[in-house]
């Protein structure tokens, strides 16, 4: 059986009314309730209440006010009577009910996945103390969990902050900062839990600039010892072949 969703929007006034003694209270309530996604059982009543008494109410299946009491049927009357209002009644079912509840049931149902990325604050080095961002944004609704692995395992504690923003623009980011000790062969990922996402994101963080680094160092090096390899043969053999010619002249 498919479950029934129920929505009900109110828009309410309160009028009160403070005397020495007691406390009057006014109410004007505006109902919407539905139960089905296409929202076509809409049913819009306005209720007036004094003092926790329901003295008449507008329903929208009716079309008019009803009175439950002598001043109630009396204001019903009156309510049924102003053709602008029956009309404005009329229209409310749509302008306020319908479009309040497509709006909720939107934004119920929205769901926009995070966007991740994970980077050094600054240029990092192994061995040395960095701070890796995992930043998650445009996502929507705000849950989100943002964990960090280290091969695999989650890392806690207090080497992690947080920083959650509010776009203002039904988008949020987060950013979740480690502090850590880099080290070679050691995988660091951030992963993200979000409603909008099927499974867990996890991305780890790309360490190849700073391999490149020492690849290059390292290629740099063997070049340099390399060329001095080849610099010290060439002075060995030519010293070799000045020293032969020099020394086997008075053999010949
Ligand atoms: C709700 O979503 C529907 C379909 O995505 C869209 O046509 C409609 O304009 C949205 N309503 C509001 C109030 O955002
Ligand atoms: C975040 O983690 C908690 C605890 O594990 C879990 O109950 C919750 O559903 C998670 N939230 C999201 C958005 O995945």
């Amino acid at each position: 059986m498919r479950t029934l969703r129920l929505g009900l929007v109110l828009v309410g006034f309160v009028f009160c009314c403070v005397s020495s003694k007691d406390v009057y209270v006014f109410q004007g309530i505006d109902e919407c309730e539905y139960s089905k996604e296409d929202l076509s059982d809409m049913v819009y009543r306005v209720k007036l209440v004094f003092n926790q008494k329901l003295l008449c109410s507008y329903d929208s299946r009716l079309g008019k006010y009803v009175g439950y009491d002598e001043y109630g049927i009396k204001n019903a009357d009156h309510f049924n009577s102003q053709i602008w209002k029956m009309k404005q009644r009329k229209e409310e079912l749509e302008t306020l009910c319908r479009a309040d509840a497509r709006f909720y049931v939107n934004s119920t149902s929205r769901k926009v996945p995070p966007i991740v990325t994970v980077r050094s604050t600054e240029k990092a080095h192994y061995g040395q103390l960095t701070t890796l961002v995992c930043r998650a944004y445009n996502f929507y609704p705000q849950a989100i969990n943002m964990t960090w692995l280290m091969d695999g395992l989650e890392v806690t504690g207090d080497v992690i902050s947080t920083e959650f923003m509010d776009n203002g623009d039904w988008s949020y980011q987060m950013h979740s900062y480690l502090d850590l000790e880099l080290h070679r062969g050691v995988a660091v990922s951030c992963r993200v839990e979000h409603s909008g996402l099927e499974k867990p994101l996890v991305i780890q963080w790309d360490s190849t600039s700073l391999d490149t680094r020492i690849a290059k160092l390292a290629v740099g090096c063997s070049f340099f010892l390399f060329g001095l390899i080849v610099a010290f043969s060439a002075a060995y053999i030519y010293y070799k072949r000045q020293h032969r010619g020099f020394s086997s002249l008075p053999l010949f």
